[in-house]
């Protein structure tokens, strides 16, 4: 839980009403804290879901917007990278309607990164990334005020596993999902090693790659030709590989692998495979994705980020 990105640290906040703001007044942070506090114990209700309080909703970076949401620390994953919620996009903020069900399936939200709340041990800030997108759930969650509630399913999803050695960490990524690996970036800077970023195709809105940290050696490439050049000296550089999706199929990634390494390290690879989430329990089967032997798996449940191993049998 680093805070490197320098976005959205500051936290001299008030809650009045849940609403934050500044304030000098010792008194007043006593009453934030306690109310923090309270909103961290009473979170949880008793259908699994968690009410969580929004902290900010701040920053448009480009056609992204930071939401940040106050919840228990104890529901925040040792490891951040790969986990996301499902947040139910209607009927607890406020001028909402409870019975409104435009948007009745629940959105998945990434996690990019947590921090925890000053004078609130019980409670952490979590952040994600939510797109302006033509979606009735994605505008209901970027028009969240601080102070409103958003209830959600969560955390899911599996971690990338980088082994105990590994020092030198290579991402790949198209610049709209550069923001989804802040969270091993973060881990990686923090454990004493290398973070090299290669970026794949146009990238004309550059705003989201401000939210990575400034110690990642960041390579923009905009043609094929950049990006094989790139991605050949860095294949050999690193000791682990962690790829988008959204930048190249696991296919891909393994003929990448077989050009650029001595032999076919499989575990040194791994992938975040996009999905469609509806449960996130393994139940709906929304979210399956296809290994190259026809066969399929669920993403909620195995991953979201595979070892490319698990995806070429
Ligand atoms: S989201 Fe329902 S099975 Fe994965």
């Amino acid at each position: 839980m680093c805070s490197r990105t320098g976005v959205l640290h500051n936290y001299s906040l008030i809650v009045s009403g849940f609403v934050m703001a500044r304030s000098n007044d010792p008194s007043k942070h006593a009453s934030v804290r306690n109310e923090v506090r309270q909103e961290a114990r009473n979170a949880v209700r008793n259908d699994g879901t968690v009410d969580a309080l929004v902290l900010k909703s701040v920053q448009e970076i480009g056609r992204y917007r930071i939401l940040e949401i106050v919840i228990p620390a104890r529901l925040v994953p040792q490891n951040l990278f790969g986990k996301f919620v499902l947040a139910r996009c209607a009927g607890l903020a406020s001028g909402s309607v409870r019975s409104n069900w435009d948007a009745y399936l629940r959105r998945a939200l990434f996690v990019i990164g947590a921090t925890p709340v000053p004078g609130a041990d019980e409670a952490t800030a979590l952040r994600f990334l939510v797109p302006e997108a033509a979606d009735p759930g994605y505008d209901w969650l970027t028009r969240l005020s601080p102070g409103d509630s958003l209830n959600f399913l969560g955390p899911f999803g599996r971690d990338a596993d980088l082994g105990a050695h590994a020092r030198r960490l290579l991402l790949v990524s198209a610049i709209a999902d550069a923001p989804l690996l802040i969270p091993l970036a973060d881990r990686m800077l923090d454990q004493g090693g290398r973070v090299a970023f290669i970026v794949r195709g146009p990238s004309a809105d550059r705003s989201l790659l401000s939210l990575l940290p400034l110690d990642v050696e960041l390579h923009m490439a905009e043609s094929d030709e950049q990006y094989h050049a790139f991605l050949g000296d860095a294949m050999r550089w690193s000791d682990a590989l962690v790829v988008c999706e959204s930048a190249m199929s696991p296919r891909e990634l393994a003929g990448e692998m077989q050009k650029h390494r001595l032999s076919s390290e499989y575990d040194y690879a791994q992938i975040l495979m996009r999905a469609d989430y509806v449960c996130g329990a393994g139940a709906c089967m929304a979210c399956v994705v296809q290994r190259s032997d026809g066969s399929l798996t669920r993403a909620c449940v195995h991953g979201p980020v595979f070892p490319l191993s698990d995806l070429l049998r």
